[in-house]
């Protein structure tokens, strides 16, 4: 078993972390209060190739592994998890599942302008009252002939205003249960479709989260990705590989946290000495790098078994599980090392501590996530 790096994930670790560090932390704060998503920060990491990390160079993509993924993953994560989530529903949900599923005409419109950001895509699966019991969609999508007529209200959409791509996950054949939905492409402007309102969030602010709303949207065939009836099966089999960049996310605002509150300890002195000579202080500490060594363990499992084409459900869902929890673990110690400063924003561990929390919400939930563990061990 090796655990070394190679060369070139090395490289992409650096490029990640250096751009974190100039790109994404001056503003980050203020992006968070004022709800304002990196545009322009998205806009360079899509020139840097952090937008389509594992696509196929002939679509624009890096054609890197998904090792790579998750260490520009964690990077980004440490400092700006609002950019980190853009980032991995573009790479794991939009950019994989058009590129995995999608047909050749789909790949050359879509794909092509999603890798570099000149396209942003969002991942349209929750609605009002479908949001882990993803099999009651009630969006529909009427068979019109040569195109779907769409009806219907997604929510909670990551990217949903900042979008171009949206892949829409809608029931076509009722009688079918969940063999008769269909995943559908829809791009922004198409007559019906509205972007709805903002959600004003807890954490990952910068984020935008709207609900959609659409109307007779007229969607062309040609936009279905995968046979008809494919659609639950494209979003499990997508939202599983989506699983391990959430579980990077989660390792990487929990590193980003313990990091802070590692060098916070160096530098404050209570008692006449510095807070990291305090036995207290050391035994959080050593706690924190010990589960965090753990979620990434997972992580990297995770992520190995996807690039060797083996079955990497139970061990993605496994990394969510345990990577989400430890976040909030870690980052409720930092705040508590921090003491007062802590709760202030302008050093960073409260955000970390609120955005931890989505981790164990979106692309499944704790609970959802047990239930795939346990379906994969009881099968
Ligand atoms: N991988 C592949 N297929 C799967 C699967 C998996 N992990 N889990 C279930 N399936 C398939 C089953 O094989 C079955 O197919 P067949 O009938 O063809 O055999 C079908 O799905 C139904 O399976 P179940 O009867 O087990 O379905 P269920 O309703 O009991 O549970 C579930 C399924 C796992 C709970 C599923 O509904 C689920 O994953 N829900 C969570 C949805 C989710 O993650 N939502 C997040 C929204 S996206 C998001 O958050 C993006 C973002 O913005 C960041």
């Amino acid at each position: 078993m090796n655990f070394e790096l190679t060369e070139e994930q090395l490289t992409v670790q650096k490029a990640a972390r250096d751009f974190a560090q100039t790109e994404l932390l001056p503003g980050v704060v203020e992006r968070d209060t004022e709800m304002k998503f990196p545009a322009e920060q998205i806009k360079k990491m899509g020139e840097l190739g952090f937008m389509g990390m594992m696509a196929d160079p002939k679509f624009n993509g890096g054609g890197m592994d998904s090792i790579s993924y998750v260490l520009a993953m964690e990077e980004i994560s440490k400092i700006d998890a609002s950019a980190s989530v853009c980032m991995s529903v573009n790479n794991s949900l939009v950019c994989w599942g058009i590129e995995r599923f999608g047909t050749e005409e789909q790949k050359e419109k879509y794909l092509n302008k999603l890798t570099t950001a000149e396209y942003i895509g969002a991942f349209c699966l929750s609605e009002p009252e479908a949001g882990s019991d993803a099999t009651s969609q009630r969006t529909t999508a009427e068979d019109k002939g040569d195109y779907y007529l769409l009806n219907g209200t997604k929510n909670w959409i990551t990217n949903g205003k900042s979008a171009s791509v949206y892949v829409v996950i809608a029931q076509t054949h009722p009688e079918k249960k969940h063999k008769g939905i269909n995943a559908l492409i829809v791009e922004r402007g198409m007559p019906g479709f509205v972007v709805g309102k903002k959600e004003d969030k807890m954490g990952i602010r910068g984020s935008d989260t709207h609900s959609l709303m659409f109307t007779d949207v007229k969607v062309p065939k040609s936009n279905r990705i995968g046979d008809d009836g494919f659609g639950f099966t494209f979003a499990m089999t997508t939202l599983n590989g989506g699983r391990i960049g959430i579980a990077a996310q989660a390792l990487g605002i929990a590193t980003g946290a313990y990091e802070l509150a590692l060098k916070y300890s160096k530098e404050r002195k209570a008692f006449n000495k510095h807070l990291s000579e305090h036995q207290a202080i050391q035994f959080k500490l050593a706690d924190m790098a010990t589960k965090i060594n753990a979620a990434r363990l997972l992580v990297w499992q995770a992520a190995y078994l996807k690039d060797q084409k083996k079955d990497f459900v139970k061990a993605a869902a496994m990394a969510k599980l345990f990577a989400s929890q430890i976040a909030q673990e870690v980052t409720t110690e930092a705040v508590q090392i921090h003491g007062g400063y802590g709760y202030v924003k302008e050093f960073h561990v409260e955000r970390l501590m609120r955005d931890a929390k989505i981790t164990q919400i979106y692309e499944g939930t704790t609970e959802i996530q047990k239930m795939v563990i346990s379906r994969e061990l009881l099968r």
